[in-house]
């Protein structure tokens, strides 16, 4: 499948939210990335319903839930309720991670379980056939505008290498300090959804951008 592109808009103008997911919805990008942060799972915090109601509002693409907070399984319905399409939930906050993922289906989302860069991908083995996605972080979760973490690539190609026996249709997604510089190398490796908040919105033209990490041509994947 050719890969699929998600701005952050963590990275975006929150004074001019509206204006700034119309760029998206008129850009080649295909998922809007969403990114909450409770203060305690990481040392941020990003926003909550109201905003998200607010970007769902006028967004006209999927809303891909990156939820980087404490218990998440208090909340899934309520972010199904506010529009996520893809709910991802991290490894590291759920004691029954199973059970969460259970309920992130049941709303009617797409199911995706998020790693730290410390966490080990073999600890998916038994899971995996239960998941839509698995998003591997290449930074230390909690702020935009960080520097991509190599090792990652190891991670995606163990997962790959994983998934191809387990769930061949997987979506691995990449999150944090991707970039034109890294896009080649991330899909050669066996990723295929990628979030960037600052490559895309520090850029001189973000719609160009997204065109540019959209349209890139990583030639026949070498898995
Ligand atoms: C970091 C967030 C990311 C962040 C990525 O904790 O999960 O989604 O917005 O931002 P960049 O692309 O600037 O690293
Ligand atoms: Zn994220």
């Amino acid at each position: 499948m050719k890969h699929l592109i998600a701005p952050s808009v963590l990275s975006a103008d929150f004074a001019n939210l509206q204006r700034d997911v119309e760029m998206i919805n008129s850009s080649e990008a295909d998922w809007f990335h969403v990114d909450i942060m409770d203060g305690t799972f990481v040392p941020n915090i990003s926003f909550g319903f109201p905003v998200m109601s607010a970007i769902k509002k006028y967004a006209q693409k999927p809303l891909d839930v990156h939820l980087m907070i404490v218990n998440p399984e208090h909340y899934i319905e309520r972010f199904a309720e506010a529009g996520a399409a893809v709910i991802t939930v991290h490894y590291e906050a759920c004691t029954h991670l199973h059970r969460v993922v259970q309920s992130i289906r049941i709303a009617g989302c797409k199911a995706g379980v998020a790693l730290n860069p410390h966490t080990p991908v073999s600890l998916l083995k038994d899971i995996l056939p239960d998941l839509d996605l698995v998003l591997v972080m290449s930074v230390n979760p909690g702020f935009g505008g960080q520097q991509f973490i190599p090792n990652t690539l190891n991670k995606v190609r163990e997962l790959r290498a994983m998934a191809s026996l387990l769930h061949p249709d997987l979506l691995i997604e990449v999150d944090g300090g991707v970039g034109l510089h890294n896009l080649e190398i991330l899909i050669q490796s066996g990723a295929n959804v990628f979030v960037a908040g600052n490559a895309v919105f520090a850029a001189a033209s973000p719609l160009d951008m997204i065109a540019d990490m959209k349209n890139l041509d990583a030639g026949i994947m070498k898995l």
